[in-house]
């Protein structure tokens, strides 16, 4: 069998099926752990900011403690893991705090309690979060946990691998065609398989259209900070604009990890303002260093706030697991228990809350125009990036520190919408279903496979 993609759905799929003696290979574009499951703040918990009392009203108690179960699944496997395989990857018992600024949401921890009660999670209301600013109220999830994700899945490569996973990094799947099973084509070569797992974070190929997710993307950073004004836990704001937080630690030491403001990806024509907006918040309310590290993730979210995981039910042989909501370590991690236990002929009790036949708003996804469209090379400063007419087409021209102008199509490869600039990150955001691509046009994540083709520019604009 062959799992696309090595994020945390990829390499729990393939762990579990290799020690249950398939032979399992598994096909990476990139590098293990690099993408959003490397990118993510990693908090390892049932706790969800607000979700079961959502969950409770829009479904029954039923669907609520499906969900619950199914992440503490995953969790207790992440910690089996961590402890049997010895992966080193600073991980750490810790307490989940949902924290409230304002009055008005203070009732809504008080639901979120008795909601987390019904579905048989301990949740400690407190009335205010140990954050050395102003609270009005916070949920305690305690013994949550958090790690270092691009370890625990390099470490987790190195496991499954010791036991015959064969993982080929670097290595992009380009087509995912029935051809009696499954046959999954790269640009070098094809393998044919009985079952095929789009551990892609979102399909990227394959017989079933999938615009049932949006991708939403986050700013984070993290920043130097001494011992004595560190903070203990991992807290999650409920009021807008949201925070995440967390410790964490580089070779140079202690860091506070912060999430900002999330936008849908391509729809946001200044990213790197968002940046400053998050520097100046953490300054006001935090004693820090240095910004050691910043970075932009992105991960699909579901109107139900469900993922979708297991089996097409229109392609047998074929998986997915997408829509994690940005909650995919857990969830990410069960994802990969219910289609190692589905491709095995068995089907975990919690499995239906993941169904990817259920029913799911057709306009969630609306997609969205470029936010970056100039009309003049001039327009465009040193380092700069913008989406110009050239003949009849649309191109994504970037410039370089030295202002030398390089183009590629600024048609999206996987279905042609055209793609925003990204001023922090420095790539092309499709405003669609959230390819990525970097400036020469390689793929970086999402749906598209194909690289945005090179654009050569008229003589007179060089
Ligand atoms: C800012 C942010 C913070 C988050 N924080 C948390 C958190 O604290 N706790 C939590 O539970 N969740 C969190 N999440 C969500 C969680 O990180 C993700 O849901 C989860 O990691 C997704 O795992 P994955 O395996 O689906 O994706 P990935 O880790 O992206 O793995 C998919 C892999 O597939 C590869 N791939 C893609 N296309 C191809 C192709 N064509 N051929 C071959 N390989 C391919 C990619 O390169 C990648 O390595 C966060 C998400 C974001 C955006
Ligand atoms: S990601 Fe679908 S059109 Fe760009």
């Amino acid at each position: 069998m062959v799992v696309i993609g090595a994020g945390i759905v990829g390499l729990t799929t393939a762990y579990l099926l290799t020690e249950a003696g398939l032979s399992v290979t598994v096909l990476e574009a990139r590098r293990v752990g690099r993408q959003v499951t490397g990118r993510s703040t990693a908090k390892i918990t049932s706790q969800h900011s607000l979700i079961y009392r959502h969950l409770i009203e829009t479904f029954d108690v039923e669907t609520a403690k499906r969900y619950a179960d199914a992440n503490c699944a995953g969790i207790n496997l992440i910690r089996q893991w961590v402890r049997e395989l010895g992966l080193d990857c600073d991980f750490e018992s810790k307490h989940a705090y949902a924290y409230s600024t304002g009055q008005s949401r203070i009732a809504d921890l008080q639901f979120e309690a008795e909601a987390a009660a019904k579905v048989g999670l301990e949740a400690e209301l407190l009335d205010s979060a140990p954050l050395p600013f102003a609270t009005t109220g916070a949920l305690c999830f305690k013994d949550q946990a958090q790690f270092n994700p691009a370890q625990y899945l390099i470490g987790l490569a190195r496991a499954a691998e010791s036991k015959g996973t064969r993982i080929f990094e670097e290595t992009r799947v380009i087509a995912v065609d029935a051809d009696d099973g499954w046959q999954i084509k790269t640009a070098r070569s094809s393998v044919n398989a009985k079952h095929a797992v789009q551990a892609t974070n979102v399909p990227i190929a394959g017989p079933v259209r999938y615009d049932r997710t949006r991708p939403r993307s986050h700013i984070a950073m993290a920043f130097h900070i001494e011992q004595e004004v560190a903070i203990d836990g991992m807290f999650i704001g409920i009021d807008e604009p949201t925070h995440s937080l967390r410790m964490g630690r580089d070779q140079d030491g202690l860091l506070l990890v912060v999430l900002g403001a999330k936008f849908n990806t391509g729809h946001e024509g200044d990213v790197a303002q968002h940046f400053v907006n998050l520097e100046n918040w953490t300054r006001e309310n935090f004693q820090v260093g240095d910004a050691a590290w910043r970075w932009v993730n992105e991960d699909y979210d579901t109107a139900d706030r469900m993922p979708f995981v297991g089996q097409e039910p229109k392609a047998p042989g074929l998986y997915i697991a997408t829509g994690f909501n940005a909650w995919g370590i857990s969830n990410g991690t069960a994802a990969g228990i219910l289609i190692a236990k589905q491709i095995l002929g068995e089907q975990p009790d919690w499995a239906s809350v993941y169904d990817p036949a259920r029913k799911a708003s057709k306009n969630f996804n609306k997609g969205g125009d470029s936010q970056s469209l100039v009309h003049s090379l001039d327009e465009i400063e040193a380092g700069g990036g913008a989406v110009m007419n050239l003949g009849r087409g649309k191109i994504a021209v970037c410039k370089g520190d030295d202002g030398k102008p390089h183009a590629v199509s600024a048609s999206c490869t996987h279905e042609g919408c055209i793609v925003t600039w990204n001023n922090a990150d420095r790539t092309w955001d499709c405003p669609c279903h959230g390819s990525i691509f970097a400036t020469d046009g390689s793929v970086i994540h999402g749906p598209a496979v194909e690289p945005l083709p090179s654009v050569k520019l008229p003589p007179n604009w060089l």
